[in-house]
């Protein structure tokens, strides 16, 4: 099998670190590009020289152009402006747009076919002004696939079990509006309905929403990426190696459930073509209305942008 050739853009904190674990993995070539000039250099140095400790022989590319990369089977975009505390995602819209416009032109020039993942926030609106834009780009977000980590990590907290063992999703959009399907979650196969207190599984909803919040408040200038260059790999993995994993990724509506034209986190088989199927799940009437609510959001802002 032919090795494959991933581009992260950009090399900040989630796209250095995405790198450094994808390496680890040994996942394929790896081209790290960032528009300050020698950042993804440097960061490429610094992982190669952890190889030994990684025992893998894969190999970061830093690049300063993207002539550099001879072409890419999966592209992550993570170049843009991350919030400081006090921020909401929504606030980096008008200059991440920007970010995002400025990148459609080269990928679609340079790596038509490549699946391309954008992680950068808001990711689920990002998402959709790249399909709009260029509807031929194979573009999906990282949605609420970090949220969901953060669910079963609290799940299994509250549990006091192996993070292994909990089972959940998130999906809607990556914002306060996000919902935790409860009534999906399981511990070892039971129903977490089961297993906790009503006020238990408010907690765990509540941690879950203000995850990314919690920890921008403490980093202060930043937001967290350990987390979410460990999701990314696991999605880049499902990619490269058809995997076909499960995740609640942002795609682009064509009346899945019910809703058109906008990009909302539904839970997606991803594999080496992309998303190969957005899989329909029973939600009660409460989730509906949350859906609901995520969608009309998005709505509105799509139309502020058109
Ligand atoms: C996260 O949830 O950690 C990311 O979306 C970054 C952020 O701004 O919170």
């Amino acid at each position: 099998m032919a090795i494959p050739d991933i581009l992260i853009i950009g090399a900040g904190a989630v796209g250095s670190f995405s790198a450094a674990v994808m390496a680890r993995k040994q996942l394929g070539t790896i081209y790290l590009y960032d528009i300050k000039e020698d950042l993804s250099i440097g960061r490429a140095l610094d992982i190669n020289q952890a190889s030994p400790y990684l025992y893998t022989d894969t190999r970061v590319i830093g690049c300063n152009s993207f002539e550099e990369v001879p072409g890419a089977d999966v592209v992550v975009i993570t170049a843009g402006h991350a919030r400081h505390a006090g921020m909401t995602r929504l606030d980096l819209l008008n200059k991440n747009i920007a970010v995002a416009d400025g990148l459609g032109n080269t990928i679609m020039a340079r790596f038509p076919r490549a699946k391309v993942l954008i992680v950068t926030n808001p990711v689920d609106v990002l998402a959709w002004f790249l399909k709009n834009r260029w509807p031929d780009m194979n573009v999906f977000g990282l949605g609420c696939s970090l949220d969901t980590m953060r669910f079963r990590y609290f799940i299994a907290e509250e549990v006091g079990g192996s993070v292994d063992c909990a089972r959940g999703m998130v999906i809607g959009t990556h914002n306060d509006d996000m919902i935790p399907l409860v009534n999906h979650a399981t511990v070892g196969g039971v129903p977490m309905r089961h297993l906790l207190s009503e006020d238990a599984i408010e907690k765990i909803v509540s941690r879950t929403r203000s995850a990314g919040t919690t920890i921008t408040q403490k980093l202060k200038e930043h937001s967290g990426y350990y987390a979410a260059a460990h999701v990314v790999t696991q999605i880049v993995e499902s990619i490269v190696f058809n995997r076909l994993g499960t995740f609640p990724l942002s795609v682009y509506c064509r009346g899945e459930y019910g809703y058109d034209n906008i990009c909302l986190a539904l839970p997606s088989v991803v594999g080496s073509d992309g998303i190969k199927r957005v899989l329909e799940i029973d939600l009660d009437d409460r989730e509906h209305i949350a859906l609901n609510v995520c969608a009309s959001a998005m709505t509105e802002i799509t139309r502020s942008i058109q």
